[in-house]
């Protein structure tokens, strides 16, 4: 089921025309389809149960690919935990409802205040990326008079093929420990008192289309396991990490039911519950990014539509030459011709567009667009680049739809910000 179809010549998020979000909210906004989610975690949740039993395995959302309260809330009510990266994603996680336990904290550079409030809130689980992190976390875990519990994270030196970018499991990356080193770093963790060793964790990449490079990796990492349990180690825990693709374009990322199966396959017998970071999977397809056409300008190579979304509010076309699909809410006549476009932003950068030589059917001032696959990473990794204010962000539930987070007004950016004392004051 699409949740973003056409209904009468209108693009509808579920039973809501986008276009009546836009006359409300104005443009540009980010929308995401409740029901969409719900679908989301349904299929992990499904390919989960019962698995590796009595192990158990479990579901933290990456709320990195999209931190917006309320999804974070509509996930942690269907039963998941949270991966955070950062304080601020951990008090976000606290403020939508995840309870502390459920969360595991990842990143390659924990500043020593960082795991500080991290233990203090009780965290459950710390995933350690270096050997000077282990003795960090066990000077505070000290300080605090609290044990840690911690997984290692390796890094397996597997090609994930995707953006060199979005790579993370190959040895020319800065994350984990590499996984020759890994017994050493775990013996380490072991002499350390505050620490309780429970587990390693891995995540290869992000946009993977194919389940190998997660095989190749898994099968890495559980022949390291059997070296630490010979080690002396117990190791409960496996985390995964996330990285599962979305379609974009053309690609054919592997169902949940089939990653799943090819993870119990290779874990069989293991002994560990297992834990999975999905971020994107879970939300990428489940929002948009609407936005209004200014201006068309025909130039001498190509026509330029001009719209009121820019880089700022979706950096990836840019950052990673990431294709995302265009539509217009006003469903073409099938025989409509097209015109080659690039979809561009007002801002004052070349590199500021949506997409670039695409074929649409002819666009005009004040036609609305939207941007597909716009749920991860979107909104996140917004800037207020030229002042732009921050888009607000709509969820859809059926036919009712609210603002989750509204549009800043300038006033409220300009408040944020101080002159030094030695300034005279503004003139009004
Ligand atoms: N776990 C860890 C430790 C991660 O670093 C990441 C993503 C995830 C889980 C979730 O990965 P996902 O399931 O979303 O692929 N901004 C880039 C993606 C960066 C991903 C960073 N780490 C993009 O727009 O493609």
């Amino acid at each position: 089921m699409s949740f973003f179809a056409y209904k009468n010549g209108e693009m509808h998020a579920e039973g809501v025309a986008l276009a009546q979000i836009a006359a409300q909210v104005g443009t540009p906004f980010y929308c995401y389809s409740a029901g969409a989610l719900r679908a989301g975690w349904q299929e992990f949740a499904d390919a989960i149960k019962g698995m590796n039993a009595p192990h158990g395995a479990s579901i933290c959302y990456a709320m990195k690919a999209n931190s917006n309260l309320a999804v974070i809330r509509l996930f942690g009510e269907l039963g998941a935990g949270a991966d955070i990266v950062s304080v601020g994603e951990m008090k976000r996680a606290l403020a939508a409802g995840i309870a502390p336990g459920r969360i595991i904290y990842s990143g390659v550079g924990k500043k020593p205040s960082e795991l500080m409030a991290a233990l203090q809130a009780g965290v459950g689980q710390i995933n350690v990326e270096s050997s000077h992190e282990l003795e960090t976390l066990n000077a505070v875990a000290g300080q605090l008079g609290v044990k840690a519990a911690i997984t290692i994270r390796v890094n397996p030196d597997v090609d994930a093929k995707t953006h060199a970018k979005i790579t993370t499991g190959r040895k020319e990356n800065k994350f984990g420990i590499d996984i020759d080193l890994a017994r050493d770093a775990f013996a380490l963790a072991g002499r350390l008192p505050n620490l309780d060793v429970v587990g390693v964790a891995m995540h290869i990449g992000s946009q993977l289309t194919s389940v190998d490079p997660y095989r190749d990796a898994i099968v890495r990492v559980r022949e390291l396991i059997g070296q630490l349990r010979q080690d002396g180690h117990s190791i409960e825990r496996f985390d995964i990490g996330g990285g599962l693709g979305i379609v974009y374009a053309d690609e054919k990322p592997p169902s949940i039911a089939d990653f799943m199966s090819v993870v119990k396959r290779e874990t069989e017998g293991l002994g560990c519950e297992l834990t999975f970071e999905p971020g994107r999977r879970l939300v990428g397809e489940a929002g948009v990014l609407v936005s209004e056409v200014i201006l068309v300008k025909p130039g001498a190579a190509k026509t330029f539509v001009i719209v009121d979304a820019a880089m700022n509010d979706l950096i990836r076309p840019t950052l990673y030459e990431a294709w995302h699909d265009i539509l217009p809410l006003r469903q073409p006549r099938p025989d409509a011709a097209t015109i080659r476009c690039d979809i561009v932003g007002p801002i004052c950068e070349s590199g500021d567009f949506l997409a670039q030589n695409r074929d649409l059917a002819p666009l005009s001032a004040g036609d609305l667009i939207m941007v597909r696959s716009a749920g991860a990473y979107g909104a996140v990794m917004a800037s207020s680049y030229n002042s732009r204010p921050l888009a607000p962000e709509v969820m859809v539930d059926g036919t009712r739809f609210a603002v989750t987070r509204p549009r800043p007004t300038i006033e409220e950016m300009l408040s944020a910000e101080r002159f030094p004392p030695w300034m005279e004051p503004t003139k009004a």
